[in-house]
């Protein structure tokens, strides 16, 4: 049974007030909806599926599986499971470039989560509160999937979450258990309210077996933090190029959804994000993370293997990737890869110094402007 007034403050007081004898499942105030001992599955959290044969008409499924196995779902096919954020829905660009993206490369059970109901702002500590049952409900979902699917188990899910959404795909990991998730890419994981140092309440390398994780807004609505087996900081991971237009929100705002519009062009890019390692979010800030070697591959290629901190850099505008540019072959040579018009790989040899005149040169590797003086 629904209860409360709409639509005003006394709500807030009225939470306060309620008493454990309640009968009801939400707690309404303004347009904040909380989730109030829901049962799953639950109305609000809607499942949408994409295939090649409806690449563009999502068919809604509630969480049965006789309903799974009368649509276009492929038991043979890996399911990639997309979350939104805070204030979003499952309709913003970048997550349809990355559905679009998974649908052009391969055959895939794409699955688009719409908790946007719940999701809503200018709530944020309500939406942060109804993630535990969200979550719930996600995984109740996954769960019957996983009966239907022929994939193995360990490789039957890939759980793609952006900012809040991170964090759902983190509580469903959590309902799931003991099945452990293959892999949760979490895309700007949403900073404020989760600097708690319990596990289970956010994002970390224990729920799945791989987590790779971008950061774009560090500090401002992204974590700084490491939270997966591999976490790489775009551009240094606080502000990415080209999203300075005069206004501080519309950068911030900028800063955050390039995170899964650099994933969602990794699924098709030729050359690729590459990253190198590094200390720390403040070695590259006091600039002490120039490109280096091992490089690794970043996005929906990622090499499982690799863990640790790493630095990518973007071009400022779409398409972003700019290939692995530099191998240290030895002192004197290094290899560079530049995009050439055609959009691909050109190899080329220098001495250092023309390296370094290259770097110079170049706009994405403005911290060697300097160094081109010392050598
Ligand atoms: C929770 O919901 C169940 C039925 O869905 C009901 O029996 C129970 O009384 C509710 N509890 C509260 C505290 O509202
Ligand atoms: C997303 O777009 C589809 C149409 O393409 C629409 O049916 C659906 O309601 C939208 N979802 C939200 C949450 O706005
Ligand atoms: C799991 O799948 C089998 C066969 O497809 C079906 O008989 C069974 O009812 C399913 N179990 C659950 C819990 O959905
Ligand atoms: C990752 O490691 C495993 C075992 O250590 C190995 O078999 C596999 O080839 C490695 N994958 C890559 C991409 O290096
Ligand atoms: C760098 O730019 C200068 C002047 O624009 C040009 O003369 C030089 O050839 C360029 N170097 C490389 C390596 O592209
Ligand atoms: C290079 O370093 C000098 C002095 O350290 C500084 O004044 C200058 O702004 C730097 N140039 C760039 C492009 O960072």
């Amino acid at each position: 049974m629904d209860i409360l007034r709409r639509g005003n403050g006394v709500g807030i007081l009225f939470f306060l007030s309620l008493s454990l004898d309640c009968y009801c499942d939400f707690i309404k105030f303004g347009p904040c909806l909380f989730g109030w001992n829901i049962t799953c599955p639950d109305p609000h959290i809607k499942f949408y599926l994409f295939t090649r044969k409806n690449q563009y008409n999502p068919q809604e499924i509630t969480p049965s599986e006789n309903k799974i196995l009368q649509s276009n779902f492929n038991r043979q096919f890996i399911n990639k499971v997309i979350f939104h954020g805070y204030n979003g829905d499952m309709n913003l660009t970048q997550l349809l470039e990355m559905k679009d993206g998974y649908l052009k490369t391969g055959d895939f059970n794409v699955w688009m989560i719409d908790w946007s109901v719940v999701a809503a702002g200018p709530c944020y500590p309500v939406v942060v509160g109804n993630l535990n049952y969200v979550g719930t409900c996600v995984a109740q979902m996954l769960d019957i999937i996983l009966n239907a699917t022929l994939v193995p188990k360990d490789k039957a899910f890939h759980l793609i979450g952006f900012s809040m959404g991170a964090h759902v795909a983190a509580y469903t990991a959590n309902h799931l258990r003991p099945y452990k998730l293959p892999r949760i890419t979490g895309l700007d994981p949403a900073l404020p309210l989760f600097t708690t140092s319990n596990k289970d309440a956010k994002l970390d390398k224990t729920d799945a077996n791989f987590v790779d994780v971008l950061h774009t807004d560090a500090l401002i609505e992204g974590k700084a933090e490491r939270c997966g087996h591999i976490d790489f900081y775009m551009n240094g991971g606080m502000e990415q190029p080209g999203c300075w237009n005069g206004n501080i929100l519309d950068c911030f705002q900028c800063n955050h959804v390039r995170a899964p519009a650099y994933f969602a062009e990794s699924i098709t890019s030729k050359v690729g994000f590459w990253g190198w390692p590094c200390k720390g979010f403040w070695h590259y800030i006091v600039k002490k993370c120039k490109p280096q070697t091992p490089t690794t591959l970043m996005g929906e290629n990622v090499d499982y293997n690799s863990t640790g901190y790493y630095i990518v850099h973007t071009a400022a505008k779409s398409p972003y990737a700019i290939g692995r540019n530099y191998i240290v072959l030895t002192e004197n040579q290094l290899l560079v890869r530049r995009l050439s018009s055609s959009n691909d790989v050109e190899i080329i040899t220098y001495p250092k110094n023309k390296y370094i005149e290259n770097l110079k040169n170049n706009s994405y590797f403005p911290e060697f402007e300097n160094e081109s003086g010392k050598t």
